[in-house]
């Protein structure tokens, strides 16, 4: 039997990946960003000058893709060519075509493979659209984070960053493969009018009393 894992699922800008991490260093879990690494095989993509609706393309891409997943401490890594990725992950570029990328069903075949591996050796809070659907869809700990889509346009414009998020829900959720959508044992959390704190006390509280 594996570790515990805690699938924390969610919208674009619901606040998902700063509770997941949050929570994950509460519990002392390892904090996997599973977007990190569809936002990664995009921006190689598009540095290649793939057309990301180019699904062949693609797939062949993923033959000799230089990326790899790692740890920096207790939080997931994506390198290229040994190379850490990081503000090159939120490129508005990126942004505009991962939900593309994300709808090809060999792209998800390979990271799901490397997302469940994390949790061979050890427990993790993995943040994502599949966690509890696909990824780990025996875990007893689901959690759906979400907030009005007001609320979450306003708080990715806080970031600066530019972001449709609507039209990357609408894609992400109406994709055949592994769409975003709640997992009936999920817990949802709408977090529009809760503090960040509030999301990871009441998330972690539920855990505690669980586990
Ligand atoms: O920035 P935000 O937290 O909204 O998104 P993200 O978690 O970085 O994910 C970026 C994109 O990757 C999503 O819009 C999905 O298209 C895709 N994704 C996915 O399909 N499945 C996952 N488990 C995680 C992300």
């Amino acid at each position: 039997m594996n570790p515990p894992a805690i699938a924390i699922d969610g919208p674009a800008a619901s606040g998902k990946s700063t509770v997941a991490k949050l929570i994950a260093r509460e519990l002392g879990y390892t904090f996997i960003n599973t977007g990190a690494m569809y936002r990664a095989v995009t921006w190689y993509a598009l540095q290649q000058g793939i057309n990301p609706s180019d699904t062949a393309a693609v797939k062949e891409l993923l033959k000799s893709i230089p990326l790899s997943f790692g740890k920096n401490g207790s939080v997931s890594t994506v390198m290229c060519n040994g190379k850490v990725l990081d503000e090159e992950l939120t490129l508005a570029e990126v942004n505009d075509n991962v939900s593309a990328i994300a709808a090809i069903p060999e792209v998800r075949a390979l990271l799901v493979t490397k997302q469940r591996e994390y949790n061979t050796t050890e427990p993790v809070v993995m943040e994502g659209r599949d966690i509890g659907t696909v990824v780990f869809p025996d875990t007893p700990f689901k959690y759906f984070v979400t907030a009005s889509e007001e609320v979450r346009a306003a708080r990715r414009a806080a970031q600066g960053l530019t972001d449709s998020i609507a039209e990357r829900d609408r894609k992400d959720s109406a994709r055949a493969c592994a769409p975003l959508t709640v997992a009936a044992d999920a817990t949802v959390v709408d977090t529009s009018e809760l503090t960040i704190e509030q999301v990871v006390e009441k998330i972690v509280t539920d855990i505690k009393n669980r586990i």
